[in-house]
């Protein structure tokens, strides 16, 4: 870390343009000439990842790499050295050193995308290069400093994946220094308009059209409660400069309202004994589903992350009737 300067936050320009943006961009401006770890939330689309490029860009690591690891995406039993890099013959098939990611980010940022989805054996690993940012390739010794910026992010709700143990809690205070929560599109519609624009002329200029929309159309844009966020706004205005009638098959009360109607009471039927029971088994079928997706159905290691005995494990699994890859 050498260069003086601060830098502002103008690299992002895709991030302005409505009031929780702003706090945002604020925020960054904060923690750019620092080094502290910032873990980005929200939901799928909301802008994650461009929040991260935008951090980096806003920070005196900026010519620096950086490194995007998707957690999720590697496979558990490669993700070791992935991330630490191995030795040569450290395994059956490494014919030569390679460099893990944590050292391609030497001088700039690590971006560990869905962080949440990290397998716990990981997590432990992951925890242990962060304490002191020193670690050696798999395989080897030498002891490796690294000089990085870590940025998290997740829509994983990580408090709730502590509490079931599924994700550890001091990874989780190592990550979390500064957090930025992202909302949900619905929750800032005001912004919709400007993207729409933005996407509008972008997709033009690069199909060669010139579609206009109806006004009407931004009236129906703005209606929508969108659940895949703002990358569905971008594929949905994709469409419509593609395709002369998506525009008009767009309508987003076909979808599903735009905002959800307030939802009749129940019509109580049972007995509390029996609401309470029924209660209980949702939130352990929740529960049990989390930690065993987690854990890639390891039962043995479910069963000590749910604090039961493997037989008991085994028969709540058939009481609820669950199986893998279906919840
Ligand atoms: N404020 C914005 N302005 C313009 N485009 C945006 C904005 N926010 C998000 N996008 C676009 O929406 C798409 C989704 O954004 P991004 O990939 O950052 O979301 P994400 O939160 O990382 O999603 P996921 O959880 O699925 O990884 C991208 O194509 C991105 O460029
Ligand atoms: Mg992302």
């Amino acid at each position: 870390m050498s260069k003086p300067r601060r830098r502002v936050v103008h690299d992002a320009p895709l991030l302005e343009g409505s009031p929780e943006m702003d706090g945002i961009r604020a925020l960054i401006a904060d923690v750019a000439d620092t080094d502290a770890a910032v873990l980005i939330r929200g939901e799928t689309g909301v802008g994650k990842d461009l929040v991260a490029r935008a951090i980096h860009a806003a920070s005196l690591r900026d010519q620096g790499p950086f490194i995007k690891v998707n957690c999720a995406a590697i496979p558990a039993g490669l993700l070791e050295s992935e991330l630490l890099g191995h030795e040569r013959g450290a395994f059956t098939g490494a014919h030569q050193r390679k460099q893990g990611q944590f050292e391609q980010a030497h001088h700039g940022t690590i971006f560990l995308d869905e962080v949440g989805d990290l397998p716990l054996a990981l997590q432990a690993k992951l925890l242990h290069v962060l304490q002191d940012f020193r670690f050696s390739r798999v395989g080897g010794h030498e002891v490796i400093k690294l000089e990085t910026r870590v940025i998290a992010a997740t829509n994983v709700d990580l408090e709730r994946a502590t509490a079931l143990g599924a994700f550890r809690a001091d990874l989780y205070y190592r990550l979390n220094v500064v957090e930025v929560r992202i909302p949900p599109l619905r929750e800032r519609k005001a912004v919709i308009p400007t993207l729409v624009s933005q996407f509008l002329s972008r997709f033009n200029e690069q199909y060669g059209r010139r579609r206009e929309l109806a006004p009407e159309t931004m009236a129906r844009l703005t209606a929508y409660h969108w659940p895949g966020n703002v990358r569905e706004l971008e594929n949905v205005l994709r469409r419509m400069v593609l395709l002369p009638d998506a525009e008009q098959a767009f309508a987003p009360h076909a979808m599903r309202p735009a905002d959800d109607p307030p939802r009749p009471a129940p019509v109580v039927t049972q007995g509390l004994r029996e609401i309470g029971y029924q209660g209980a088994l949702a939130a352990e079928r929740e529960a049990l589903v989390h930690v065993l997706e987690r854990v890639q159905w390891n039962r043995a290691e479910a069963a000590r992350v749910l604090k039961v005995s493997y037989k008991t494990l085994l028969s709540k699994i058939s009481q609820l009737e669950l199986t893998p890859g279906k919840s």
